[in-house]
């Protein structure tokens, strides 16, 4: 058996094959097995762990502030400029420093949108990282950075300097940046402005599992405190080194021979700016070679040997023409700022998200309104603030409609809330399909065979608009649907005839009401035994049970006052979806305790399946045919041959409303 250093070896090995070479070697479910088996035998050997092993990314929980760092060698910031002018004014005082005339080679790469960190390490293995801070202290968020799968704990080589501080800049690629964002506002959470604050936000976190989801990222750019090792002579040499060892190096970094390599560079990363994967305002030029970095020196907190040139702005004024509401697949009601259409960094822009009702009064925008409007990368376009000098006279406070714009359903917000919601669940056009991939799901209806895909397809037919016109499609109807084979049509019938035998707490659990999870609709399900309980509750009795908040109980309350959502519940129960009735419901001293009852005609309110489950539950056995053993007749409208019958063996004949 390989000892532990051997397994963390081959780890290691994995990790410098798919980080650095780019070649993996191992498929990642193989890799995650090699990980466990390393955990499980670190566990069992009773041995310390060492920091450096791969196991030892996720560690516990920081308690209290993050304490500080002074560092080695301060950490500067970089001047800026703003076009090509101020470039090459940069550009011929370098120069005359140097001594040189125009043939100055300098380093030339993106400014990366999130923050200067330093990581610092000792012969070769990540003792510490910290923040930038003031430049002279920073914070130290060891803890946090070892959760960030890019950057090594130890490095690839067997001569590392005894001390090395990497400089680099950690950040969250758009991606990762958009993703986290539609979360925190479909959890009704705060928006992170740019992906500078949610990188910042992420790392700045006590509890290190929430930095390890965050899925940040990491590019050097420079070094602090060396020891027990020569850098190389220029910038580009030092990051092809660091990029051996595993340290990772932005592709994009070019040297330039000089100002016009450099102005060229500048306009051409430009124009690829919205296509990168990661956000950047602007590039940072930096003496080439490290003698002349030395020879320019440093003017108070930034060197003169570096300077970052920003993009255009990307912030504009323009007047807002409307305010509507979009209403999202979850129901959420989204206010959107409709603009005179302004140029925003090379996009023309028209709309812009006011995000949330919390927001929307925070920034008090108005029709009328003069906003600066704000577009960073393809991140969508949004409503900074409003010139409050501009403001029309007769303006007034917007606010959000009381019903869906969509489906006309009431629109909640529980208190504390920052979102509005559409309370038409089940039939909103908006959210149907999300509806239904909730209903069909494992632990909703568990409709075998009916995945995402298909739902969507089947919304689009225009067949299905809520969950119960599921049950009314034929054979046929999913048979037309494209590349739909005739055996999967029928498996899709049958799964769906299969799936009507359910539970209450499912069936509660797929209706989808807002914050009702599975064990709330199994709270709901053994407290209530019965649909018609529960929808009959009031928030107060909703409360009173035991894990039920008053924002679940108010969620439920309005559900259930929809009458839409109430004809589709009906249309459920008319199609068959059924749940057996606990024992502990049969009421044993109703006056229908083992009593013998039939029905007959149409009732005003209930249907023929709800009145048999409310007479199962009251104790009743409910039969077909009236004979001598019947003891009542529930008659409603156009009752039939029944009905005489009954009179002649003197059945106690009563109607709904007895019931
Ligand atoms: S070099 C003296 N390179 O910009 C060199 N900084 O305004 C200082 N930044 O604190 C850092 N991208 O957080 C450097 N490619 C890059 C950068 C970069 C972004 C940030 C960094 C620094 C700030 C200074």
């Amino acid at each position: 058996m390989k000892t532990l250093e051997e397994l963390r070896e081959e780890i290691r090995a994995h990790d410098y094959a798919y980080y650095v070479r780019d070649e993996p070697t191992i498929a990642d479910a193989q890799y995650d097995a090699l990980i466990r088996e390393l955990r499980r035998r670190e566990n069992d050997s009773g041995e310390a762990v060492p920091a450096d092993s791969p196991t030892q990314r996720v560690g516990g929980k920081a308690d209290g502030a993050f304490a500080s760092v002074k560092h080695a060698v301060s950490m500067l910031s970089l001047d800026n400029v703003f076009d090509e002018a101020g470039f090459l004014a940069f550009y011929r005082r370098l120069e005359e420093r140097l001594d040189a005339a125009g043939k100055t080679a300098l380093s030339a790469e993106p400014k990366f949108d999130g923050l200067a960190i330093n990581l610092r390490y000792e012969n070769g293995v990540l003792v510490r990282a910290s923040t930038r801070g003031d430049g002279v202290t920073g914070e130290e968020v060891t803890a946090n950075v070892r959760t960030i799968a890019r950057i090594p704990l130890r490095l690839f080589t067997e001569k590392a300097p005894r001390v090395l501080d990497v400089r680099g800049e950690i950040y969250m690629p758009r991606q990762a940046f958009k993703a986290l964002n539609a979360e925190m506002l479909a959890r009704g959470g705060k928006l992170f402005a740019n992906p500078r604050n949610a990188a910042a936000g992420s790392l700045r976190q006590q509890d290190p599992a929430i930095t390890a989801q965050r899925k940040l990222a990491f590019f050097a750019h420079g070094a602090g405190e060396v020891s027990g090792w020569t850098l190389p002579d220029t910038y580009s040499a030092l990051l092809a080194r660091y990029r051996l060892w595993g340290i990772p190096v932005c592709p994009l970094q070019r040297r330039v021979a000089d100002a016009a390599a450099a102005v060229a560079y500048f306009s051409t990363l430009g124009a690829r700016r919205a296509d990168l994967a990661f956000a950047i305002d602007g590039v940072v030029f930096k003496a080439e070679r490290f003698v002349d970095q030395r020879r320019a020196g440093v003017l108070s907190r930034a060197p003169r040997w570096a300077v970052a040139w920003k993009f255009p702005a990307v912030e504009k004024t323009t007047v807002v023409e409307a305010i509507t509401v979009q209403v999202g697949r979850t129901g959420a009601i989204t206010p959107v700022a409709r603009l005179r259409p302004v140029e925003v960094g090379g996009v023309t822009v028209g709309n812009a998200t006011l995000h949330n009702a919390d927001e929307l009064a925070r920034k008090d925008v108005r029709i009328g309104d003069t906003v600066f409007v704000r577009r960073a990368g393809d991140v969508i376009p949004e409503v900074v603030k409003v010139v409050a000098e501009k403001r029309p006279t007769d303006s007034v406070a917007f606010v959000l409609p009381a019903c869906c714009p969509v489906c006309g359903a009431e629109v909640i917000r529980p208190q504390g809330e920052a979102v509005a919601r559409c309370s038409g669940g089940l039939h909103c056009s908006a959210q149907r399909v999300r509806a239904l991939i909730h209903f069909a799901s494992r632990k909703a209806l568990d409709i075998q065979g009916l995945g995402d895909k298909l739902i969507e397809q089947v919304v689009e037919s225009g067949l299905v608009k809520t969950p119960a016109d599921l049950f009314s499609l034929t054979r046929e109807d999913w048979a037309a649907l494209p590349r739909m084979a005739e055996r999967s049509a029928r498996n899709i019938v049958a799964a769906l005839q299969a799936a009507k035998n359910t539970t209450l707490a499912r069936f509660v659990y797929a209706l989808g009401i807002r914050a009702v999870g599975k064990v709330s609709a199994e709270l709901l399900a053994a407290h209530f035994h019965d649909l018609e309980a529960l929808r009959a509750a009031d928030e107060d009795s909703l409360q009173a049970i035991d894990g039920i908040g008053p924002v679940v109980a108010q969620y439920i309350h309005h559900f259930f006052r929809d009458e839409e959502n109430l004809a589709v519940l009906h249309a459920l129960r008319r199609a068959g979806v059924h749940w057996p009735v606990a024992e502990a419901e049969k009421a044993v001293n109703s006056p229908f305790a083992g009593k013998t009852v039939v029905l007959t005609g149409t009732l005003p309110t209930l249907t023929r399946e709800e009145a048999g489950s409310l007479l199962q539950r009251l104790g009743a056995k409910v039969g077909t045919s009236i004979s001598r053993r019947t003891d009542y007749l529930l008659a409603g409208d156009a009752p039939g041959g029944k009905l005489g019958k009954a009179e002649t063996l003197g059945v106690t004949i009563i109607d709904e409303a007895t019931l």
